[in-house]
């Protein structure tokens, strides 16, 4: 079984996706750790996450030994992140580690959770539930400072805010797989839903659509 679960930054996929691993015994893959993983590494180098060659041998060099890198997190790295992911040979050398987790899922499991931007468009297109979460700008931005705040980085909500709507810019236009629900995908907007409600609506959305249909 496969969960597709994409959306733009800071809408509550993460933490909805980890918990539907957790309820139905799935693997979990948050594959913007893996465009954050090229992105440190082409940061780390002094490097311009902007120039195509350098940092598409970052990608071709990232392994899922890099998800654990400690600076993943960090705004800076998730704006090299969102510049990197438009490159399409980046792209394209981070496909195959994704699918292989999707095929082959780690530790035996049955199927697998992935959350991005582009699980149900491209990487998982015959996923067996598809989920767009989304919610307002406001809402994301709240959320994204409070994350930021409790991780004791300073932020200031206006420049949250850009950032986030330079994001989402950056991510909805360009032209290779570019941010947007698939057209068999449920769009669930959390802008007024706790973590809890998200997922239970999710797990209900889950159950409609992967019940057997009647005989
Ligand atoms: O934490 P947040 O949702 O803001 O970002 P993320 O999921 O860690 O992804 C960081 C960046 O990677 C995004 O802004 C996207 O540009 C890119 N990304 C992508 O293009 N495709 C994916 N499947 C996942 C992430």
């Amino acid at each position: 079984m496969i969960i597709a679960i994409d959306g733009p930054g800071a809408a509550g996929k993460g933490t909805l996706a980890r918990r539907l691993a957790a309820a139905l015994d799935l693997a979990f893959l948050d594959t913007g750790l893996l465009y954050r993983a090229v992105a440190a590494k082409v940061l780390a180098d002094g490097h311009d996450p902007a120039v195509p060659a350098v940092a598409e041998a970052a990608a071709r060099s990232v392994t899922f030994a890099d998800l654990n890198r400690p600076d993943l997190r960090r705004e800076g790295v998730g704006q090299g992140a969102s510049q990197v992911a438009a490159i399409p040979g980046v792209r394209a050398a981070l496909l195959d580690l994704q699918r292989r987790f999707a095929g082959q899922p780690p530790d035996g499991k049955r199927g697998a959770v992935l959350d991005g931007r582009d699980i149900g468009t491209v990487v998982c297109p015959g996923a067996d539930v598809k989920l767009f979460v989304t919610a307002s700008l406001d809402s994301r931005a709240a959320r994204r400072q409070k994350e930021l705040r409790g991780r004791g980085e300073a932020s200031i909500y206006a420049r949250v805010k850009q950032e986030m709507q330079e994001r989402d810019a950056r991510d909805s236009a360009r032209a290779t797989a570019p941010l947007k629900p698939a057209p068999d995908a449920v769009v669930l907007d959390t802008s007024e839903m706790d973590a809890d409600s998200a997922f239970r609506a999710a797990m209900d959305i889950i159950s409609a659509r992967t019940a057997a249909p009647p005989a």
